[in-house]
């Protein structure tokens, strides 16, 4: 109760108090211990509390507060407070502790606070986007989740998050390139200089490059995806695999890619088309077979 009370109540009462006028100093009654009248003494400045409190014939004497202690108002404590407020799991210090203000803890950013705890935001998911950012508190119904809408067409998000937009994809012919593989909700446009093998006035590496990435991005069927993996030489082929399946297989490009980039660099240089060619026949991969060819010749 304490961190929700301290955290969403210090971020209202930090506006409000900023405007206010400066003022006499502020004073209370007290009987003189001595002379038994009442008199009228000045209250201590936040930063301090009363170490003496006035008499008749001497003013209130503040001292300051010790280290982890303070008064934030003009008072007549006769200790200051403890800096009693602590910063938990996924909080963070927003505030430190000083003479005037207690220790006010926040949540990290994608948590709000409810009953003490930091919880984490719900995170749209890749191929959708953040449309309303949660809030930090949980008040009722000023608590506000995530709210999340899959990317609108010339849009992606990558990855999982409480914070992100969609990205509007990448205009490959605004730098004169070629779409090599258009964009979708879960990846931006990717642009190559490289047409086609054939007649291409770029370098063949160049297109190398390309295919490597257009092969990543293609949609391969689990039942061959370890025939693959195993005719590209690349260890852990069945963890690899797995790991693929269990993931959104929209993202799958994620994993591939730098594994077909690794590859490629074990292979030699004049051979890539031709080598990726033959794998992607001798594991039966028709469709991406056609893609690729319909792509670069
Ligand atoms: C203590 O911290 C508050 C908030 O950060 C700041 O406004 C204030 O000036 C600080 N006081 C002193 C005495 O440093
Ligand atoms: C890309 O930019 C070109 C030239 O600026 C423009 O004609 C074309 O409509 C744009 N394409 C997209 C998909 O925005």
């Amino acid at each position: 109760m304490i961190f929700k009370y301290i955290v969403c109540v210090a971020l209202v009462a930090s506006v409000s108090s900023s405007a206010e006028p400066v003022k006499a100093k502020p004073t209370y009654q007290r009987r003189d211990a001595i002379t038994g009248q009442m008199v009228t003494c000045e209250k201590c400045p936040p930063g301090t509390f009363a170490e003496k409190h006035c008499t008749s014939s001497h003013p209130t004497i503040c001292g300051p507060c010790p280290d982890l202690h303070y008064t934030q108002y003009w008072n007549y404590l006769q200790k200051c407070r403890y800096c009693n407020v602590f910063c938990v799991e996924h909080q963070y210090e927003k505030q430190q502790c000083n003479s005037t203000h207690n220790r006010v803890c926040e949540c990290k950013a994608g948590y709000y606070l409810e009953f003490e705890f930091c919880l984490k935001h719900t995170e749209c998911p890749a191929g959708a986007g953040v449309i309303k950012a949660g809030t930090l508190c949980f008040l009722g119904t000023a608590f506000q989740d995530t709210s999340c809408a899959p990317c609108s067409a010339g849009f992606f998000s990558p990855t999982s998050s409480s914070s992100e937009h969609c990205i509007a994809h990448t205009n490959c012919s605004v730098d004169g390139l070629v779409v090599n593989v258009p964009g979708n909700r879960y990846h931006n446009t990717l642009c190559t200089p490289c047409k086609k093998y054939i007649g291409t006035s770029v370098s063949k590496p160049v297109c190398d490059d390309a295919l490597i990435q257009f092969v990543a991005h293609q949609k391969i069927p689990a039942k061959k995806l370890t025939k693959f993996l195993n005719l590209l030489s690349i260890q852990n082929a069945r963890r690899i695999r797995k790991h693929i399946l269990t993931e959104n297989k929209n993202v799958m490009h994620a994993t591939l890619y730098p594994l077909l980039v690794k590859w490629k660099e074990t292979v030699k240089e004049e051979n890539v088309s031709e080598i990726i060619v033959s794998i992607l026949e001798k594991a039966k991969m028709r469709n991406v077979l056609q893609n690729v060819q319909d792509r670069f010749w």
